[in-house]
């Protein structure tokens, strides 16, 4: 039998939209035939290939499609509401918002430790995944946004192959996987056919801990919420100077640490906000994107004047290696 895993080395890749419209229609009958009426469940974080997966599956089998959108206080700003205007109000998706911002920043109090944080975010959203599929019946399958790099890597041992990591045996989900022969390229090129935006098909990559790892050091509401204002700040200046699309991430860290400044004539002690942008092909190597010093001052003008508690903008000149992307 042949490894379905395996991508067919006659499978065209695709770039076009008569080329994607024929992935989707395949992909629709073979979804059908694999669940029949069955329900799925999907953890639909909102990146690209959970949102594609939703958007197949919506198309396949309607309202037995189950998504759920776990909120866990630490998405970029219009995040969550994006997803539920695109899928609960467009797509008529079933989907179920978890607000578990409270439950994952409680944990989070005091933790300091970057390893700790991404170990509690992680275990944390699987309990709060694993708790909504146990309150409802007769899910028998899972949906995964895998895609072949994934797997690739899996096999090359470079990480373990999993969008869900670790969820309970007791679940006990068969998978459903309609877009793991694809490349990311091919994903988006499906994407867009699908009709989903394109602030969801062409994001830039984000972490699963989000922005927790861009808030370094023990998470306080006041200074996320500084990474959160900044980050939106960042990404509008972007978008308006046709960066959004060229450079492959890019982000705001606000780090525990304060120094002196002036605002309204009168001294502030605040914190600073790092500016990062990189470019990669395979981000294992990055370099810097050579931002423009009037686009850069512009940005620093309105971080500073419109994000409580920040008083200064810095830029990361540091390529990876020495530096990684995230800061934590
Ligand atoms: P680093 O910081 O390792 O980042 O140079 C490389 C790429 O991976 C992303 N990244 C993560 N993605 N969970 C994720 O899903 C994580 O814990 C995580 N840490 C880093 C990072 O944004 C960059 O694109």
């Amino acid at each position: 039998m042949a490894d379905s895993n395996k991508r067919p080395d006659s499978m065209e890749r695709i770039t076009t939209e008569a080329q994607a419209q024929a992935f989707i229609d395949e992909q629709i009958a073979l979804i059908r035939e694999q669940v029949k009426d069955s329900k799925v469940l999907l953890a639909l974080s909102g990146g690209v290939d959970s949102s594609v997966v939703a958007a197949l599956l919506i198309k396949a089998i309607g309202q037995n499609l189950v998504c759920v959108h776990v909120n866990h206080g630490l998405l970029r700003k219009g995040e969550p509401e994006m997803v539920c205007k695109v899928f609960r109000d467009e797509m008529n998706a079933n989907l179920i918002y978890v607000d578990a911002v409270d439950r994952f920043l409680g944990l989070l109090e005091g933790v300091t430790d970057p390893e700790q944080k991404r170990h509690i975010i992680g275990e944390e959203f699987i309990k709060v995944f694993a708790e909504e599929a146990s309150k409802l019946q007769g899910i028998r399958y899972l949906g995964q946004g895998t895609i072949y790099p994934d797997i690739l890597e899996s096999e090359q041992g470079i990480k373990a192959h999993h969008n869900v990591g670790g969820l309970p045996p007791e679940l006990n989900f068969e998978l459903v996987e309609p877009v793991k022969l694809l490349y990311k390229d091919e994903v988006r090129v499906v994407g867009k056919a699908l009709g989903l935006p394109d602030g969801m098909v062409f994001r830039q990559p984000f972490p699963g801990p989000g922005l927790g790892v861009r808030c370094p050091g023990a998470i306080t509401r006041d200074r996320l919420e500084a990474v959160r204002e900044s980050d939106a700040i960042l990404r509008e200046e972007f978008e308006k100077a046709g960066l959004a699309g060229k450079v492959w991430q890019y982000f705001t860290v606000v780090p525990d640490f304060k120094s002196t400044g002036i605002k309204d004539g009168k001294r502030a002690f605040e914190w600073m906000c790092i500016v990062r942008a990189i470019n990669t092909v395979d981000v294992v190597e990055c370099t810097v994107e050579p931002i423009d010093y009037d686009l850069m001052c512009h940005i620093t003008d309105r971080i500073t004047h419109e994000v409580p508690g920040i008083n200064r903008v810095l830029y990361d000149y540091t390529p990876k290696p020495t530096g990684t992307v995230e800061f934590e």
